[in-house]
């Protein structure tokens, strides 16, 4: 048993949660799950990022003030992530007391070692990804991400001494192979830092919403500097030691490619210089993209987590994005596509074995679990599965680990398609390949657990078992078992309706 603290990005409060945001979140959520059927000591964070100008001017253009518009979206995202059925273990909120105070302790402690002055700063702003570009950085005079205009500024403000951190980032790089995950991201952030890195401004005085910066109350830190040491609140910085030591070395974090520079350059270097070590692992996916187009807001693509949920049903969302967009490289997202892959996977495959299985205990067994052969052909196909599924859990690749897992779906369809068990007469014959699909399905259902755990849940108890699969602990829950004791199989309606593309 092992702590594993897993952390998303905290997401804006200037809109609403979209699809982006539910991707990084539900592939949290099932890792996390991963590793509690497991039995780890597991604490999952998310939160809302609330301080910064681009909130501010949310605020402003719905007439509302800075905390009544924190206030109001960051529960739109409580919301969605319940509606989701995402377990997590905290909510981070930047504006709380906890954060302010994590902040200021972490960054006094970079000014106590040397790393922070003062400097007056000209550069052009993007409100967007609240960043500053070097002219070398624009396309066409335009943020390379948000193709917009910038604004010029010029201020005051307190710089990080990032350049500091050069050596110190690429020896992080060259003794820890698996810092960052995928490879490519990998390479792309030790470029980033090859290529050179200036200090930071890390301060601001044109505004005040935000944290302040302890020792001159005319400057707030700059959003990100703040935002990234939620990280650290989550888990007791500046306010329980001992927390804080216990659960940091466990620390993963889960961020999209487009916040690599932040999260793979500059918050390593920051916990350096606060004397936090070790440095996290992180794991880096790309982009979910509709038609080609980047799902936000600024592209017009509003599919809200809701209304996906509401016509495919919460699991069918969890599974068939899990399944469909794998973690790491860019991936298409289409309505018709998970559509398709839960008549596919779900209605097709599970639910049909699930319900082709029952019907014959039922009408043949008198409900009664039969047991599986210890030679059954399909005891080698799980066990090949779980290695698989497993390796890929641990690798953060869930689209892998559930491709895997639907092997014994579709075998274990095949072996009754072969035997056709509704033809048989009661007997030994058809209690053996019953009690094989039967255990079979039950494996399945542990193994997709992280993807649906309501559905596994249903599945679990339509076939006798009697305490929680949550309650399981792999990887004994995986093994081929042996006769059940007193298991009655229960024929519900069908767990998986087929949808339609509309
Ligand atoms: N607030 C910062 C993060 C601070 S973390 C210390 C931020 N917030 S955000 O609301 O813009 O959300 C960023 C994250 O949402 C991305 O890194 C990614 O995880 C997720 N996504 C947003 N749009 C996305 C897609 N279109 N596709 C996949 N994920 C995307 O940046």
């Amino acid at each position: 048993m092992g702590r594993f603290y897993l952390t998303t990005p905290i997401y804006y409060v200037n809109d609403a949660p979209h699809m982006g945001h539910a991707y990084t979140t539900l592939n949290g959520d099932a890792i996390c799950r991963w590793r509690r059927l497991h039995g780890d000591d597991v604490f999952y964070l998310t939160g809302t990022d609330e301080h910064g100008l681009k909130v501010q001017r949310a605020a402003e253009s719905n007439n509302l003030t800075p905390v009544e518009q924190a206030d109001r979206t960051s529960r739109r995202f409580r919301e969605a992530w319940d509606l989701l059925n995402i377990a997590y273990d905290d909510f981070i909120r930047t504006t709380e007391e906890r954060h302010h105070l994590s902040v200021q302790t972490l960054m006094s402690r970079c000014n106590e070692n040397g790393y922070i002055y003062k400097d007056s700063y000209e550069g052009h702003y993007c409100v967007s990804c609240e960043a500053y570009y070097n002219p070398s950085d624009l396309e066409g005079g335009n943020c390379p991400i948000h193709e917009r205009p910038l604004e010029p500024m010029a201020e005051e403000n307190y710089f990080f001494r990032l350049s500091a951190f050069r050596d110190r980032l690429l020896e992080w790089f060259d003794s820890t192979p698996d810092n960052i995950s995928p490879e490519g991201y990998r390479n792309e952030a030790e470029a980033l830092v090859r290529a050179g890195l200036e200090d930071l401004s890390v301060s601001r005085t044109s505004i005040n919403w935000g944290v302040q910066v302890p020792w001159d109350a005319d400057h707030v830190f700059y959003v990100w500097y703040d935002a990234l040491i939620n990280y650290a609140t989550g888990v007791g910085y500046g306010a329980d030691p001992e927390r804080f030591a216990d659960w940091w070395p466990a620390t993963r974090h889960l961020i999209g490619k487009d916040i690599i520079r932040f999260h793979c350059v500059y918050w390593p270097a920051m916990l350096m210089a606060a004397d936090v070590s070790p440095l996290p692992k992180l794991h880096v996916h790309g982009w979910l993209l509709l038609s080609g187009a980047k799902m936000a807001k600024t592209s017009l693509n509003q599919i809200t987590p809701a209304d996906l949920a509401e016509s495919l049903g919460v699991d069918e969302l969890r599974y068939s994005v899990l399944r469909d967009n794998p973690f790491g490289p860019d991936s298409d997202f289409s309505f018709e596509g998970l559509v398709q892959r839960c008549n596919t996977d779900l209605a097709n495959g599970l639910g049909n074995l699930l319900q082709r299985v029952s019907a014959v205990v039922v009408s043949s067994c008198g409900s009664a679990v039969p047991a599986p052969d210890p030679d059954s052909p399909l005891a080698d196909v799980t066990a090949a599965a779980y290695e698989a599924a497993a390796a890929a859990w641990d690798r953060v690749q869930p689209s892998v680990a559930l491709e895997s897992t639907w092997r014994i779906v579709r075998e274990t369809n095949e072996y009754l398609q072969g035997r056709q068990p509704w033809k048989m007469r009661p007997g030994a014959e058809l209690d053996a390949v019953l009690g094989d699909a039967l255990e079979a399905l039950r494996i399945v259902a542990v193994l997709a657990y992280p993807a649906m755990p309501d559905s596994c849940e249903e599945i679990w108890r339509r076939i006798g078992m009697q305490t929680p699969l949550a309650q399981e602990r792999l990887p004994d829950a995986a093994r081929w078992r042996g006769r059940p004791e007193g298991r009655e199989v229960r024929l519900g309606q069908p767990l998986f309706p087929r949808l339609s593309p509309q």
